[in-house]
């Protein structure tokens, strides 16, 4: 054979060669993601159904027996709701055309762009709107939610005025310092909070996640709950409205995954991925601040959210400053592994 020939014809073995790896890889990940869509569609309906069981359990939304004359807990009509995840927000502008780069200048934030391109609906549309579209959910672990609105509404009223800190601290943060901060008052050690480094400390006058806390359990969150830590079986009525999708931050990228291709939408848009795992390492630092008589009550105040989307209060409880005194003489290993809930 002449070179040139033999050159042609190892080019072509080559050639060959990896198309039928490529293949392979391909077809595996195929049979994978078929796999996983099993997965994902088990874990929606289980979560679906656990969602009904707790409805049930305590006679809430549609699922209330109308004989027991009881105390109806949901006052608040189901209007569709801007949730507070903005990876969600960030997709739904996806679909409505907004380019991705207007979406990640940072000029504006993703809750005020989605409010521009969807107005917010009233009855009856809303009521209409609501038959017949797909309803999704999405949920956090309660202790994660509350912290984190907790860190970028009210610890510092100077950083993230932009995202409305000033107001909250009127609103909210001088109130609560006014009312639970004692003469004997401590702040907080410096590894118990985080300053991020490149944010200006905050002012000193804003309530301590401890004294926020204390707020939260003595306030009827039914009336005077903000969006940002009303319960979410009180903001989102999952037991009046039907949803077909519950997704969890925590396995958010494998949710919006399931999501898009529910919806069709999968050529669309891609997943975004916008969260961690688990438990937040801020969590262990702050949950420090706490003792275990708090956290008990604070799990009381969202233990129907706890249940309804099957999250673990345990670990929270081993974070906080009297938790190795008491029943446990002994130091907890509680770092050592991811927390997963299903
Ligand atoms: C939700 O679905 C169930 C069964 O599919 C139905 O009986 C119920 O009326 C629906 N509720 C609402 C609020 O659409
Ligand atoms: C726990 O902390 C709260 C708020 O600071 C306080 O009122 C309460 O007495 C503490 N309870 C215990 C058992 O230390």
């Amino acid at each position: 054979m002449s070179k040139k020939i033999r050159r042609v014809f190892n080019w072509t073995l080559i050639f060959t060669f990896s198309f039928v790896i490529v293949f392979i890889i391909l077809k595996q990940n195929h049979e994978k993601i078929d796999e996983e869509k099993v997965n994902w569609e088990a874990r929606n309906a289980i979560r679906i159904n656990n969602i009904k069981r707790v409805c049930e359990k305590y006679n809430l939304g549609i699922y209330k027996n109308h004989k027991d004359d009881g105390k109806n807990i949901i006052k608040y009509p189901p209007t569709p709701q801007y949730t507070a995840s903005t990876t969600w927000l960030y997709n739904i502008c996806l679909l409505m055309r907004i380019p991705e780069a207007e979406l990640s200048s940072g000029r504006e934030q993703i809750s005020t762009i989605a409010r521009r391109v969807i107005p917010e609906l009233d009855y009856p549309e809303a009521e209409e709107a609501m038959q017949d579209t797909t309803k999704l959910l999405v949920v956090r672990h309660p202790f994660e939610r509350l912290l984190s609105a907790y860190r970028d509404k009210l610890e510092n009223s100077i950083a993230g005025r932009q995202h409305g800190t000033l107001h909250f601290y009127r609103k909210y943060g001088s109130a609560i310092v006014k009312k639970y901060r004692g003469n004997d008052f401590v702040k907080p050690r410096d590894d118990q909070v985080i300053h991020p480094i490149n944010l200006p400390k905050p002012a000193g006058i804003e309530p301590t996640w401890s004294e926020f806390v204390d707020y939260i359990i003595d306030t009827e969150l039914e009336s005077y709950g903000d969006d940002h830590w009303m319960p979410y079986y009180l903001f989102c009525t999952p037991c009046s409205l039907n949803y077909s999708l519950v997704a969890k931050v925590e396995t958010l990228y494998q949710d919006q995954l399931f999501a898009f291709e529910k919806l069709g939408l999968s050529q669309l848009i891609k997943p975004h991925w916008k969260h961690k795992v688990g438990i937040s390492n801020a969590a262990r630092i702050y949950f420090k601040q706490l003792n275990i008589s708090q956290v008990n009550r604070l799990y009381n105040k969202y233990k129907l959210d706890f249940e309804m989307f099957a999250y673990s209060v345990d670990e929270y409880f081993q974070f906080t400053h009297d938790y190795a005194t008491e029943e446990n003489p002994f130091e907890v290993d509680f770092f050592s592994d991811v927390y997963d809930n299903e």
